[in-house]
């Protein structure tokens, strides 16, 4: 049996000869039961599998650059990076060591076929966010292993030490998906647009990101790609949206104007930040440079907008409510910083 599965695992061609060889392949063992599973139940002519794959190979998980980020200063990369570190990841709850060989995210880092017998998701337990918020969206939850902030914006206090590396970290949108994460001003009202939710979305990410993939050609959007645009034919799938939103005359997802809306109070925003002097013409932080709470709130909001890449559309009114509410903070924080300039002024002539 060991040698079957072992011969099994070595080339898809190998496969004929060990279902000749052998009767059954895929033991796996649950509650003492055996259960067997036969090859052909996926690997058939039919190919349930290679629209997947085709889909895949489209995607970022299979092309992104950033597949051998290893452990750098203390901090694990491989966890969300690669196939190694999030299977240690998911089974310790940590990552022990930099990997020299690392996979891409691939069809055996969501699925175990093999160990299973069948095409489930490896992890689909509700998820802690950093900040103690639950994300409990079905088939999502697994996305929410790795697309969450990377950082607990609570921590945020004055005197905060500030750096181009300050922020989130790229991906955090299951936060924002369920309304949190943001830094929330003291006294100020912050609502949400619960896209995810039983009565909308009852699997999140998975509605948009996988939907309607055989409306198109080429496996460039939805399904396994998880992209929501093909970059080079422009075409979307603004299509998931038509069951909930009208979306004729929309400029691809720019419903109601909102993507609009949301970059131009990012650049607003941006633009305060400038003038107070936390980050530079390009709207990055500066580095070695410290900041009152709620001024590092406010930068801390941009880039959590900015890196969750919807331009809005996550959570339409939280990100709106959020950039709002620091453009107010950094409009009175910059009004205040000149009265104290203008009062000193004539002091420094002397
Ligand atoms: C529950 C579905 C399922 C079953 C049953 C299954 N496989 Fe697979 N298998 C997969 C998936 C998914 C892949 C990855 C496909 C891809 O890379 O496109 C795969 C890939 C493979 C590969 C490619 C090598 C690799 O590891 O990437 C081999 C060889 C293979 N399977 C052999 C077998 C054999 C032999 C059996 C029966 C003993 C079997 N599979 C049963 C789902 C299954
Ligand atoms: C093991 C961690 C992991 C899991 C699980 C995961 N992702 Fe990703 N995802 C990543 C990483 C890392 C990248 C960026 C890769 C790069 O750029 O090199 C990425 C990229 C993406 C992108 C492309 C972003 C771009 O640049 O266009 C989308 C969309 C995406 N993921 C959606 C999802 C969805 C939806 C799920 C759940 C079904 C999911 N991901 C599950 C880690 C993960
Ligand atoms: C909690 C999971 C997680 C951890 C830990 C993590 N990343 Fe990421 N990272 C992601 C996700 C998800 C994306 C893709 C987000 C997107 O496309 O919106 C990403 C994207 C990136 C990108 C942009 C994509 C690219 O290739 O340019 C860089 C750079 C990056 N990560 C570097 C790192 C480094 C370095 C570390 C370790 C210090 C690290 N990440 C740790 C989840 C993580
Ligand atoms: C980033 C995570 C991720 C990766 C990588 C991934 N899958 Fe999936 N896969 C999913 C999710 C999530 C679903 C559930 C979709 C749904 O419920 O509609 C799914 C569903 C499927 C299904 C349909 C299952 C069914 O019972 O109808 C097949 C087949 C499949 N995946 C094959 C593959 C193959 C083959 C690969 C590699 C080429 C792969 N997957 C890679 C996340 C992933
Ligand atoms: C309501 C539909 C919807 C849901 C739910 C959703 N997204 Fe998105 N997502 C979008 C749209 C629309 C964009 C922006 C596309 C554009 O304008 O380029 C986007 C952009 C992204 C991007 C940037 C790269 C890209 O493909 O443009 C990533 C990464 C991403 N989403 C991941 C996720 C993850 C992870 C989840 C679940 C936590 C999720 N999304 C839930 C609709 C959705
Ligand atoms: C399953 C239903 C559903 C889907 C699919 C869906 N939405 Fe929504 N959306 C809602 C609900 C419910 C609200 C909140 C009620 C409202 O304000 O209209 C909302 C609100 C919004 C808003 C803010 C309200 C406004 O009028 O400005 C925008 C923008 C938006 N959605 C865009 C999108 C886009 C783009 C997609 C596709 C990528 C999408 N939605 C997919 C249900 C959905």
């Amino acid at each position: 049996m060991k040698l079957c599965k072992l011969l099994g695992m070595s080339a898809l061609a190998i496969m004929l000869i060990v279902v000749v060889g052998c009767e059954r392949k895929i033991t796996t063992e649950g509650d003492g039961d055996t259960q067997f599973t036969d090859c052909f139940t996926c690997h058939g002519d039919e190919g349930v599998l290679l629209a997947a794959r085709g889909e895949w190979q489209n995607s970022i998980h299979a092309s992104g650059t950033s597949v051998d980020y290893t452990n750098r200063g203390g901090r694990d990369c491989t966890q969300c990076h690669n196939h190694q570190g999030f299977l240690e990841y998911v089974e310790t709850g940590a990552v022990s060591a930099p990997y020299n060989n690392v996979s891409a995210i691939h069809c055996f880092t969501c699925h175990a076929p093999h160990e299973r017998g069948d095409l489930s998701l490896r992890v689909d337990d509700a998820y802690t966010l950093k900040n103690g918020e639950v994300f409990d969206h079905n088939e999502a939850n697994l996305c929410a292993n790795c697309h969450h902030a990377n950082y607990n914006v609570e921590v945020i206090a004055d005197n905060q030490p500030i750096s181009n590396r300050f922020g989130p970290h790229h991906g955090p949108q299951a936060d924002l998906l369920i309304g949190t994460g943001g830094y929330e001003f003291d006294g100020e009202d912050y609502g949400s647009t619960l896209h995810a939710s039983e009565e909308n979305l009852a699997n999140g990410c998975i509605g948009c990101h996988m939907g309607n993939p055989e409306a198109h050609d080429g496996y460039m959007i939805g399904g396994h790609s998880f992209n929501m645009v093909d970059e080079e034919s422009g075409e979307n799938l603004a299509g998931v949206c038509e069951g909930c939103h009208d979306m004729d005359e929309v400029e691809g997802f720019d419903y109601d104007g909102r993507q609009s809306q949301v970059d131009s109070l990012l650049d607003t925003l941006g633009t305060l930040l400038y003038e107070y002097g936390i980050v530079d013409d390009e709207f990055v932080a500066l580095t070695d440079t410290v900041a009152d709470g709620d001024a590092a709130g406010a930068l801390y909001n941009f880039v959590l907008v900015e890196e969750d890449r919807s331009h809005g559309i996550h959570n339409p009114q939280y990100i709106t409510d959020l950039l709002e509410t620091s453009i107010a903070y950094m409009e009175s924080a910059l009004i205040t910083k000149k009265m104290v300039a203008e009062r000193y002024r004539p002091l420094a002539a002397h």
